[in-house]
């Protein structure tokens, strides 16, 4: 069977009990905790730096994915990994030495991951998806929470899935922007592996285990020939 991963992104967490919000998605099986970083340039908006991620990482044992929309994002990677980030996904926008950012992961011990914008063509990253263990598909604008997903992310998966396919990389593919239970099965089946979510967990009306579950009823069982 094809195994699915949740990444709850705490954005959408009440930042007055951060800590409750972090144990609550891991009880319910979180597979890794979102952590989004914005610097005010790259995106329009300011988040979290390297003392959340310290935070968390007290909290959980829950791997951390540290997403990074920032510029210049090679001065800020061992600050985050001494923080705690287990994964670290940098913009392709954001990074003219691409080859170098992800090596420069890997020796810090993370894992690391390349993800791009909607507008930015996917062939742009091919020459190097083989560096990357994540491939992060931006299904909105970044910059904000609970957006809509952009329908057109889903030949994007599928051209990435092809690739791999074809031998040219073993990442993980990650989606993120407007996941919930309406759009989430459409997603999967285009063939992404790892979902983040925002407001479909942290906001959903009956809590975040419910949010978790509700996520996890609408994917698709898949065998693994
Ligand atoms: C957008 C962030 C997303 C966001 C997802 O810039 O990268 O991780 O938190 O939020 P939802 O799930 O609310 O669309
Ligand atoms: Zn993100």
């Amino acid at each position: 069977m094809k195994q699915y991963l949740i990444a709850p992104s705490i954005l959408a967490a009440d930042f007055t009990r951060l800590g409750e919000h972090v144990r609550q998605a891991e009880e319910a099986g979180a597979d890794w905790i979102h952590i989004d970083v914005m610097d005010g340039h790259f995106v329009p908006n300011l988040s979290m730096g390297p003392m959340i991620v310290r935070a968390c990482k007290e909290v959980t044992r829950v791997p951390l994915d540290v997403h990074l929309m920032v510029r210049e994002p090679e001065k800020m990677l061992a600050s985050f990994a001494e923080a705690g980030a287990d994964r670290l996904t940098v913009h392709i926008e954001t990074c003219p030495h691409i080859h170098r950012t992800l090596q420069s992961i890997k020796e810090l011990d993370a894992s690391p991951g390349i993800t791009l914008n909607p507008g930015t063509p996917v062939e742009s990253i091919r020459e190097v998806i083989s560096l990357a263990e994540t491939i992060l598909v931006m299904s909105v604008n970044p910059g904000f929470g609970g957006q809509t997903f952009l329908e057109s992310s889903l030949n994007r998966i599928q051209t990435l899935d092809q690739w791999r396919n074809e031998g040219l990389s073993k990442a993980l593919i990650q989606v993120d922007g407007g996941v919930n239970a309406t759009t989430i099965k459409q997603i999967a089946l285009a063939g992404a592996d790892v979902f983040v979510a925002g407001s479909a967990i942290f906001k959903h009306a009956s809590g975040v285990k419910a949010g978790i579950e509700e996520l996890r009823q609408e994917l698709p069982t898949i065998e693994v020939q």
